[in-house]
């Protein structure tokens, strides 16, 4: 595999864009040395680069993709919407429409907002709860690395650089499954914490009666709960890890799936939170995301038309039974190549995740590196195993046979990495010094 141009390109995306993406997640130190293809196009579970290497992938824009790139009646929705303009100097139909197509996933929400970035919902959520309670603080699951790009997230995370001391103090942290620790944080911050915010699950699962139980913290010492469902939204189920587990948050957050990767994300909750947002109240008003972009119509008709895929097909299953399919084949793969130990396949099948560890079985950055090297040769993209409706059984098994002889070379991790590492390691996206 030639990645010649991707290559020739590097140094112009960097000096024009910081960090060479506009993602870091995205970035080329995520990948192996010299194999960080510039994608040209994508089709259903495929990508293109400017090389014309064809890759399956997986974790598609960031988890954005669900259904597939370029989903026909994702973006015939959008061509159409192009055509009666994008944005206006009122509301237009197609708000409203989508508004309620969104409602009836959440019925734990009674009002929606809807903004570009993920990031901006979560943001405004501890917005309305600090607006609310009155008070500043706010109480984060140390456990999930990832609620916003804002100062309040980012200050307490492994990048805090520019983020004002006083705004750091102002986030604590509680561990996931453990109640006590956040009761702990209530104890010790009494009337000060505004929120609890978390993600329903990520690798772990959650403890029976964790959710009734933070609920019911949340309600002791007058916190608003906000559930981020950036991730688990339309995976875990077609409204999240709330309607799949029955969790009861106050506010909850969606995106990247919402619209099949068009931007558009949601802040929806409770209409007593929420209509501080407008005018039917007589407290002070919150400036609540109101964004030049936020009612973009083709987004929005991205979404709507997501959203009824969601409705009159099995797409929640179907991520279900691929992932389960891709996670049974990868560890009877590794267990006969003697690398189960080494190369974890974790989380739940929607969202599965590979781990690389060292023969001391530690985490191993270069151990990653070689594995992404050796999937990458063989046509997998995959810096995660996140699946999409678009990937077929055979696409699975492919990439089943792809891991296979990829964990052989992994298998020789005790002659020495540097012997099959060809360039330098990977390195985590979030990190404080190059
Ligand atoms: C759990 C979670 N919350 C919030 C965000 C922020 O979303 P965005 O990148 O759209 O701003 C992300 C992004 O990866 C995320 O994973």
């Amino acid at each position: 595999m030639n990645f010649e141009k991707s290559n020739a390109l590097r140094a112009r995306l960097h000096r024009l864009i910081p960090g060479g993406a506009h993602t870091y997640a995205k970035g080329d130190d995520q990948y192996p040395q010299d194999m960080a293809p510039i994608i040209a196009r994508g089709q259903g579970c495929r990508v293109w680069d400017i090389d014309g290497n064809e890759f399956i992938e997986y974790g598609s824009g960031l988890r954005a993709v669900t259904l597939g790139h370029a989903y026909p009646p994702v973006i015939e929705a959008a061509r159409r919407q192009l055509e009666l303009g994008s944005n206006f100097v009122r509301p237009a139909m197609i708000e409203l429409e989508c508004a309620e197509s969104f409602l009836e996933f959440v019925p734990n929400a009674d009002m929606v907002k809807f903004c570009k970035d993920g990031s901006d919902a979560v943001s405004g959520a501890l917005k309305l709860a600090r607006a609310y309670t009155g008070r500043d603080m706010v109480a984060i699951c140390g456990n999930h690395p990832f609620f916003s790009v804002d100062d309040w997230s980012m200050g307490v995370s492994g990048m805090p650089g520019g983020v004002p001391a006083v705004t750091r103090a102002l986030t604590l942290k509680f561990n996931y499954n453990d109640l006590q620790s956040l009761e702990n944080l209530f104890n010790e911050h009494a009337g000060r914490i505004a929120a609890v915010v978390l993600e329903g699950e990520k690798e772990t699962q959650p403890a029976l009666g964790f959710f009734d139980g933070l609920r019911a913290l949340c309600d002791r010492y007058g916190a608003v709960f906000i559930l981020d469902e950036m991730i688990t939204g339309f995976r875990w189920h077609m409204g999240g890890a709330q309607m799949r587990h029955g969790i009861k948050p106050d506010l909850s957050t969606f995106g990247k799936a919402l619209a099949n990767g068009f931007s558009v994300s949601a802040l929806a909750g409770k209409r007593e939170l929420m209509q501080l947002g407008g005018f039917d109240h007589d407290r002070e008003r919150v400036f609540l995301l109101s964004t030049t972009h936020g009612g973009e119509t083709h987004g929005l008709a991205a979404a709507i038309a997501t959203m009824q895929v969601y409705r009159d097909e099995p797409v929640i299953d179907a991520l279900w039974q691929r992932g389960q399919r891709l996670a049974d084949g990868l560890h009877a793969a590794a267990t006969s190549t003697g690398v189960a130990d080494y190369v974890p396949i974790l989380g739940q099948p929607c969202c599965l995740v590979f781990g690389s560890r060292d023969l001391q079985g530690e985490p191993s950055q270069p151990f990653r590196t070689l594995l992404m090297q050796e999937i990458i040769r063989r046509g997998i993209l995959a810096t995660s195993l996140v699946v999409n409706y678009s990937h077929s059984e055979a696409d699975i098994d492919h990439t089943i046979e792809a891991f296979a002889e990829a964990f052989v070379v992994y298998r020789a991790l005790d002659e020495g990495i540097d012997k099959y590492l060809c360039g330098r390691p990977v390195k985590p996206a979030i990190r404080p010094f190059a």
